[in-house]
């Protein structure tokens, strides 16, 4: 099974490809969790990634591509995987068809989890992360069980500097601009799938198991 997360920033693609992941037991590709680990490590990707990040601003493609292709090859994607923040553009969608049909396989579900804009704000605002394991949560509709300590992990939460309110608005602009053509692209394959992301966390879980033991 192997399946793309399509939605705005905060539509709850993380969220929801972690269940997936546990659930069909199948990696969970993030590459927003593979960029945010380079820079904990200060790795030479780590510190380009950052300056786009920080800004709001999609990595460069040609920094993208590659690693996610070499993230998929690996052994325990040969089963599937669920990719959650990739692909992002037309060109990663395109340098992702290619690459799998090299392979001759090809994406099975693209899951679009729709979440207007107004309520993304809110959600940005409230999300608290884990730097160690990246688990994630949200102050009122996922708290953990101590505030601002991880649940798996027992470390420290924190705001991502990217979802202080300033940022979040350029994320949402530069979704509209280059990452919604994606619902198009993936319409054109046959392969798309709409969810409402606005119902609580285990609704939108049942609507996408539904989906995908149809
Ligand atoms: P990335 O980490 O991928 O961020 P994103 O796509 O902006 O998505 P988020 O992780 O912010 O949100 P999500 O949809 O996963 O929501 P979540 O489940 O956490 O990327 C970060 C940056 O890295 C990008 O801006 C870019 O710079 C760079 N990057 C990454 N991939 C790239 C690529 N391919 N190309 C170029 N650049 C790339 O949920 C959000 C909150 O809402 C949480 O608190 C959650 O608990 C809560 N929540 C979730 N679902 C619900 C629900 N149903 N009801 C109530 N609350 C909910």
């Amino acid at each position: 099974m192997r399946i793309v997360m399509l939605g705005a920033p905060g539509a709850g693609k993380g969220t929801q490809a972690k269940k997936i992941a546990a659930k069909y037991q199948i990696p969970h590709i993030s590459t927003g969790d593979i960029f945010r680990a380079n820079i904990k490590n200060g790795t030479e990707l780590g510190k380009k990634a950052k300056t786009y990040m920080d800004q709001g601003l999609l990595v460069p493609d040609e920094l993208t591509c590659d690693l996610v292709v070499d993230r998929i090859g690996q052994p325990d994607a040969v089963n599937g995987y669920v990719l959650d923040g990739f692909p992002r553009t037309i060109p990663q969608a395109e340098c992702l068809t290619q690459a799998l049909a090299k392979l001759g396989s090809k994406i099975d579900y693209a899951i679009d989890v729709d979440v207007p804009d107004e309520n993304i704000v809110n959600r940005m605002g409230g999300r608290r992360a884990c730097v160690k394991c990246g688990a994630t949560y949200h102050v009122v509709y996922a708290a953990p069980k101590q505030e601002g300590i991880c649940d798996t992990c027992g470390e420290k939460l924190i705001l991502r500097d990217d979802d202080k309110p300033e940022t979040v608005q350029k994320r949402l602009d530069v979704y509209h601009a280059q990452t919604q053509p994606l619902i198009d692209y993936y319409s054109g394959q046959g392969v798309l799938k709409s969810v409402d992301g606005t119902k609580g966390l285990e609704e939108v879980f049942d609507q996408i198991t539904a989906i995908l033991e149809a």
